[in-house]
């Protein structure tokens, strides 16, 4: 029955589109690719089905044009604590803020992309949702929010928005989302879809000296059917497993020491470190746990959970438990992604990681990250790991060889131009190619500090400028060796350099892009705000790019 938009289950021909295609905008903020790759999901699917769809960044968002729009899906990332991503911040801002347009007329729907291990879990598609229906516009369907494990819950929302968004043509020709056609699509996007395979490690090295205080691991990976293939500049997402001595104590904390299938499980699949509201709300419906079960009723949850793991919570609160309420309270073990520090072009059918392992302790006991205590504790050589491309085309070298680059990457975010460096000498880019490295001890430190070395004598390096920050009194960081050489900053980007910053979101790209303001400011006499705007129109050139974490 099309005209109550039922979907048409036999699509014997391909079923004529409506009169003339429906426009629908799908807009996404993007930060490590998810939305991004969701958003041209939602316009595949859309023009199979009668829609003519049109993908925007919100980097490229014009908001004052947005109230001509008839139909719009919103995908948005929420990055670190509640913050938009990057590259969205302006057109979030704009949309955010007193200028606004109306948005009468406007149908929407918003999927929200996030990640439950941070408190504001989906702030910044949540406040989307709300705004664009208080600027006028026709909420036609429920925001959903995604955890890390979005595939399913994205791809069900997707086919509910675009029948949603359906338009009901007066003769009853409804534009009936076709799910065998969907499923057409899942299968393209499965050809495409970048399937896990395993690596072979050949190399697993230390970069920093035993009396550092850091352990940085250089992981050599080979494949057997050669390389996936990658660029310089993206990702390779890792499987990790988790600390089987963690995993024990859990067993034992849930009464559950003698169920192998479950020890499996919970080694390789499941999540078993974070914990969010959500985890607080299952194990309490699961186990009717009343002293838990206040901490909720008292607000009490954001604070408990801050910097305590699921072994803290069964622990405090013993309940017994089954195999099966540890998979409901769990979520599915994530990847973790790693920018890769090779070029294929240098190394042949390998991947380079370089991965810092997390360390750290809190309440009193010692914790680790999953994944990079995975690599450094329990991967050795000829170990097998699980591995998956993800690419990054917001973070490539410039398509002129030509081109000068500059790239900033303080400890591991290094990672990404040691690939890039490899990739200008393998293919004799005449460019030149200038490193600033920061780290805390020159002396146990220097990652990759020979190779650099070499590269400065080859000629693949112009330049490299380095910030041990603990080798002197007073803190010196990358941001402080910009700015001491701002002169030649400026005459480089003036030359039509493109501006690379990889490593900490939180304070470090911050402060480097507040450096290369004032760097502006200073050399070229301007102010604040003309140099905000000369490291703005950078940003849209696509000339300063980041690839933070
Ligand atoms: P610190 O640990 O001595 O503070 C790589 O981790 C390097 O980045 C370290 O030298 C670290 O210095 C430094 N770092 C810490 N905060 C930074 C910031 N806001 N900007 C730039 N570098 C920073």
């Amino acid at each position: 029955d099309a005209a109550a938009g039922a979907p048409a289950v036999e699509a014997a021909a391909p079923a004529a589109p409506p009169r003339a295609a429906e426009p629908l905008t799908i807009v996404f903020a993007s930060e490590s690719g998810n939305s991004e790759k969701l958003a041209g999901d939602v316009a595949k699917l859309a023009r199979k089905n009668g829609f003519k769809p049109k993908t925007v960044d919100f980097a490229d968002l014009d908001v004052a044009a947005l109230g001509r729009e008839k139909r719009l899906v919103v995908i948005a990332a929420t990055w670190g604590e509640g913050e938009p991503p990057a590259r969205a911040v302006r057109a979030y801002g704009e949309l955010m803020g007193e200028g606004a347009p109306r948005l009468d007329g406007v149908k929407f729907g918003v999927l929200a992309l996030g990640d439950t291990s941070y408190a504001e879990f989906c702030a910044i598609g949540k406040r989307l949702d709300a705004r664009l229906a208080e600027l006028g516009a026709e909420r036609v369907l429920d925001r959903v929010d995604c955890d890390l494990d979005f595939d399913k819950p994205a791809a069900e929302w997707i086919k509910g928005a675009l029948k949603a968004l359906a338009p009901a043509e007066p003769a009853g020709n409804v534009v009936a989302v076709d799910f065998a056609r969907a499923a057409a699509v899942d299968a393209d996007e499965a050809e495409v879809s970048r399937e896990p395979v395993t690596a072979e490690v050949i190399e697993h090295v230390n970069l920093n000296s035993s009396r550092s205080d850091k352990e940085t691991i250089h992981l050599a990976l080979a494949f057997e059917d050669g390389a996936p293939a990658y660029e310089p500049g993206d990702s390779l997402e890792l499987y990790p497993e988790n600390d089987p001595a963690l995993v024990d104590q859990i067993l034992k904390a849930a009464g559950l020491e003698g169920d192998a299938a479950l020890r499996q499980a919970l080694l390789a699949e499941r999540d078993i470190t974070t914990l969010s509201s959500a985890t607080i709300e299952r194990f309490v419906k699961a186990t009717g746990h009343e002293e838990a079960r206040r901490l909720i009723d008292n607000g009490e949850v954001r604070a408990w959970i801050e910097g305590r793991h699921l072994v803290d919570l069964i622990e405090t609160y013993p309940a017994k438990l089954t195999a099966a309420h540890l998979s409901e309270i769990t979520r599915p073990l994530p990847p973790r992604a790693y920018s890769i520090a090779s070029s294929r072009k240098e190394v042949g059918d390998e991947a380079h990681l370089t991965i810092a392992a997390v360390r750290y302790e809190t309440h009193g006991r010692a914790r680790s990250g999953v994944a990079s205590v995975h690599v450094a504790d329990r991967i050795r050589n000829g170990a097998k790991l699980k591995v998956r491309v993800k690419p990054n085309r917001h973070f490539r070298l410039p398509a002129d060889p030509a081109t000068d680059v500059i790239m900033v990457g303080p400890g591991t975010g290094v990672a990404p131009f040691r690939a890039f460096v490899q990739e200008r000498r393998a293919s004799e880019a005449p460019g030149r190619n200038w490193l600033f490295f920061g780290d805390r001890h020159f002396t146990h430190d220097f990652l990759y500090q020979l190779e650099w070395q070499d590269a400065l004598e080859d000629g693949s390096l112009a330049r490299i400028d380095v910030a041990f920050s603990r080798d002197q009194p007073e803190k010196i960081y990358v941001q402080d060796r910009l700015f001491e050489h701002r002169r030649q900053l400026v005459d480089w980007l003036d030359g039509g350099a493109h501006f690379y910053v990889c490593g900490d979101a939180k304070a470090m790209a911050k402060d480097v892009r507040a450096a290369v303001v004032r760097a502006y400011a200073d050399v070229k006499a301007l102010s604040s705000e003309a140099a905000e705007a000369a490291v703005a129109a950078l940003e849209k050139a696509r000339r300063y790019q980041q690839d933070v974490y």
